[in-house]
């Protein structure tokens, strides 16, 4: 069965404008650095639907290293009509620490800050939590809102995705085991998860006959296949009784939205 992010996609686009109309609401400033095709294209997509949804849009791009993003990015930090920065990774060596280290936790939409990761890891109400896993979570428990107990598999170890999965999973007290390239056993783990998420970037490489027959696979990898754009899981092969979020249309179509969101939440 698929499980689609078009309805909660809309939800929270009707939210969002309802935010718009009542006067709320701030600018957005994204600050892109070098010419990644990957930095790129997730600008482009964010552009559409912030121009879409009227919001007031700040764009920043610099091919090499230069003395103007230090300023740039120390105004709109400090400017308050600017409610959130997103910094596109790669960000240039020489100055991420910097930017990291004094973009204000508030603006930080994309939870990037210690201050946030701190507060997420620590569980501690974070002022924002990375928008792919905070997408994943809300797609499974729009199948499966009670995660107490059940064993779900994280595949992937990273800040941006599986170390904060990690800490929304404890919080919902299911009991997690986590993943990575080294892993010896991926097939055993694989076999015994209620639940999976994976996030390997890794075209097709689960398939219905891995994992258990009722199993909740929520992909979050993105890769490219024949041309087309794919998940780790080969959704089309899966069988009426396992859920399988499909790519595109599942936890990417929701992750913009929600970080989009972020902008208006009051603290
Ligand atoms: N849907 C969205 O909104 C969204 C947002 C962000 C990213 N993504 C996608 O999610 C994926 C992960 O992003 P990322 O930035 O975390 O990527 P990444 O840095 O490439 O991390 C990939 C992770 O998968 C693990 N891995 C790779 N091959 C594996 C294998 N054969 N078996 C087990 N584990 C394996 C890696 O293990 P090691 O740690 O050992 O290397 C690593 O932890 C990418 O496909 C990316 O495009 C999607």
């Amino acid at each position: 069965m698929e499980l689609r992010s078009g309805k909660l996609k809309e939800e929270v686009l009707k939210n969002i404008r309802a935010q718009i109309e009542a006067g709320k609401g701030k600018s957005l400033a994204i600050f892109r650095f070098g010419s990644n095709p990957g930095a790129k294209s997730y600008e482009q997509g964010l552009k559409k639907t912030v121009e879409q949804l009227g919001i007031p849009l700040r764009t920043f791009h610099y091919e090499k290293m230069e003395d103007q993003i230090l300023e740039d990015f120390h105004r709109e930090n400090t400017d308050p009509t600017v409610g959130g920065i997103l910094l596109l990774e790669p960000i240039f060596p020489q100055v991420e620490g910097d930017l990291k280290a004094n973009l204000d936790p508030k603006k930080d939409l994309d939870g990037v800050t210690l201050t946030n990761r701190g507060a997420l890891f620590s569980g501690e109400g974070a002022y924002h939590i990375p928008a792919t896993p905070r997408a994943a979570l809300k797609l499974l428990k729009s199948y499966e809102p009670d995660l107490t107990g059940k064993e779900v598999l994280v595949i992937n170890r990273t800040t941006v995705v599986g170390k904060p999965l990690v800490h929304l999973l404890l919080k919902e007290n299911a009991t997690v085991t986590v993943c990575h390239s080294k892993t010896r056993d991926l097939a055993g783990h694989l076999k015994r998860a209620d639940i999976i998420f994976t996030a390997m970037g890794k075209a097709h490489k689960i398939g219905p006959e891995d994992v258990k027959d009722d199993a909740i696979v929520i992909d979050i990898g993105l890769s490219m296949k024949d041309g087309k754009l794919c998940g780790d899981a080969d959704y089309e092969a899966f069988k009426e009784s396992q859920v399988v979020t499909p790519v595109p249309g599942g936890v990417g179509a929701l992750t913009n939205t929600l970080l989009l969101e972020s902008l208006f939440k009051d603290f």
